[in-house]
């Protein structure tokens, strides 16, 4: 018996999540955030703001302007409201809250439709739970007759859907997601809505009906990256039992001013940029389309994904990879999605501000031939 022994058996298989920093990055495309950080002059202000936060004090536990504001962006009773540090965390919450077996298994399960954003796996393996991964199809949409089985057949605990999806871009069906929250009563159903800024319809109007329906929302993809903000709306028996098992200060202080201040300030200047991360996004996928050793996925969220080369069974190292590299290397930084499976070939590519798109466009021919 070693240490070893005693990690929790789902985390041994996993490896921990890497975040690429080459040097002399002049395009960072690489994260879904917003290009535009607040002007300096509008910059001021939140500054005098944050330096009258009293750093001695714990943070406010309940964080009562914050939810006010939360709750009016999704249009729903402030009191639905459960707070993360990043939806990351809310995720991770759902999955410790949620982990009982039912009767007569000896595990509980969380079902998502893959390729999908990594953090559902991660947090469902950590708390013991065994993921259900459904196979989108080839255009990346989802297969709803696919899943409908797998509810059916495995009984998940949880069914996260990404409405758009990362890193795929594709934004799934809401109302066939709302279709299994009515279908299958006994899972909790999330809708992780943190791309709702870029497209798709939000489902927090069905969420008084549903009360196996959660909405997920976050700040990061908005402009507000560093402030780890997420939230959730759901039903008040969810939102007992994630409160319970909720770390009492997990938001901090200069963040939760920080996102008051953004949202009450800056909330038409975030969302006027991103509509115009929106036009550059039909700007740049139309540009990546015109080069034909390029697959360019549809999207609806601020993020295109692209194929350089469907590797027949070779994945990493292919020429995907290579691409990526000599573009790290010319200071442009997407993410490398490479690897055996549904994203063989696959990189996914934030898009910027223009003159960081123009950069992109410019090296791309060059990184291309050091893929050949
Ligand atoms: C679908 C999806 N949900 C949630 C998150 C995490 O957001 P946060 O920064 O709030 O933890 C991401 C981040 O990439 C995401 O792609």
């Amino acid at each position: 018996m070693s240490l070893a022994d005693l990690v929790t058996r789902g985390i041994r298989e996993l490896r921990a999540y890497h975040v690429p920093r080459p040097e002399g990055v002049r395009a960072k495309l690489d994260a879904n955030e917003l290009p535009d950080a607040l002007p300096p002059a509008a910059a001021a202000a939140p500054g005098r703001e944050l330096a009258e936060v009293a750093l001695n004090r714990y943070p406010e536990s309940d964080p009562l302007e914050l939810r006010a504001l939360a709750a009016a962006e999704l249009g729903v009773p402030p009191a639905s409201l459960v707070f993360g540090n990043g939806s990351d965390e809310l995720i991770s919450l759902l999955c410790a809250a949620f982990a009982e077996p039912r009767p007569g298994r000896t595990r509980a399960s969380v079902l998502y439709p893959d390729p999908t954003f990594v953090v559902y796996r991660i947090a469902a393996l950590g708390h013991g739970l065994d993921p259900v991964e459904v196979p989108v199809d080839d255009r990346m949409e989802l297969d709803v007759a696919r899943v409908d089985a797998a509810m059916a057949r495995e009984a998940p605990n949880l069914a996260f859907f990404a409405l758009p999806n990362n890193p795929t871009g594709t934004l799934w069906p809401p109302d066939e997601v709302a279709g299994l929250a009515v279908r299958y009563p006994d899972t909790l159903v999330v809708a992780d809505e943190a791309y709702i800024e870029y497209g798709g319809r939000s489902l927090a109007p069905r969420l008084a009906e549903l009360p196996n329906l959660v909405v997920m929302r976050t700040l990061s993809k908005i402009g507000m990256a560093g402030l780890r903000v997420g939230f959730l709306s759901a039903a008040p028996a969810v939102v007992h039992e994630l409160e319970k098992l909720r770390m009492p200060y997990n938001l901090g202080s200069l963040n939760q001013r920080a996102a008051v201040w953004m949202l009450r300030h800056q909330r038409a200047w975030l969302a006027e940029r991103s509509r115009a991360v929106v036009a550059e996004r039909a700007r740049l996928a139309a540009a990546l389309a015109a080069f034909p050793e390029l697959t360019v996925f549809p999207s609806e969220a601020n993020l295109i994904l692209v194929r350089v080369e469907r590797a027949g069974g070779g994945g990493g190292g292919g020429p995907a990879t290579a691409v990526w590299q000599a573009l790290a290397s010319r200071g442009v930084l997407v993410r490398n999605l490479d690897r055996p499976g549904p994203l063989a070939g696959c990189l996914r590519i934030t898009p910027g501000t223009s003159a960081e798109n123009d950069l992109l466009l410019a090296e791309l021919p060059a990184a291309l031939a050091a893929g050949r």
